[in-house]
């Protein structure tokens, strides 16, 4: 074959553990429904800029330093994190990667979340904790899209690899990480549940 790809664009997906996710979870979902009720400030950035939903990012984004259980989220992400470097083929050697940044996401119905990206990382990620069924999942999108210009569009039976869009389902207990320059959006919540997700971002030193 002539053509070979090159240039690729990874995302990683695992369950956070193989068991004792759902007692995990409530704990979490407890801990995020808490943290809203107490967050004024966090209530009322979101109010401005996530409307309809809650998020912590603004306000309270250190939660792995203040709370046990987001620490414990902290050390069982660490494992997912290097795996996904390594197989960035991510230099490391000598280096330390920290996790700057953990926030809550709720979505409750008709909550959206634009496209976006996460600025001063190198990986982020998210955790979900609570996505009842039918809510919307992660959608990335090409980060070559906006030099396409001419390209005529794809065809709609194209390779799952060769689409301008990729969207991951939201399920509570899996991790999802991706270089944080990559774009994503999350869809309007369509189902009458809240949707819960922990989003984090790594940086090295
Ligand atoms: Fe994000």
């Amino acid at each position: 074959m002539p053509v070979r790809s090159w240039f690729p664009t990874q995302i990683y997906c695992e369950p956070l553990q193989p068991k004792g996710l759902a007692r995990f979870n409530a704990e979490l979902a407890e801990e995020c429904r808490r943290l809203r009720d107490f967050d004024a400030a966090g209530r009322r950035w979101s109010k401005a800029n996530y409307p309809g939903g809650y998020t912590s990012y603004a306000s309270m984004n250190e939660l792995h330093r203040f709370s046990s259980t987001f620490a414990q989220l902290e050390t069982r992400l660490l494992r997912h994190v290097r795996a996904y470097a390594r197989a960035l083929e991510l230099d490391l050697r000598g280096r330390t990667i920290q996790l700057t940044d953990c926030w809550v996401n709720i979505m409750p119905p008709a909550a959206a979340h634009s496209l976006h990206l996460h600025p001063l990382a190198f990986i982020s990620g998210t955790y979900y904790v609570a996505t009842p069924p039918g809510c919307p999942g992660l959608k990335f999108e090409d980060p070559r899209l906006d030099r396409f210009m001419a390209a005529p569009p794809k065809r709609a039976d194209a390779k799952p690899a060769h689409r301008t869009h990729v969207t991951y389902p939201a399920e509570a207990g899996q991790v999802i990480l991706f270089e944080s320059w990559l774009r994503h959006e999350v869809a309007t919540n369509r189902v009458e549940a809240e949707r819960i997700s922990i989003s984090f971002n790594y940086n090295w030193s």
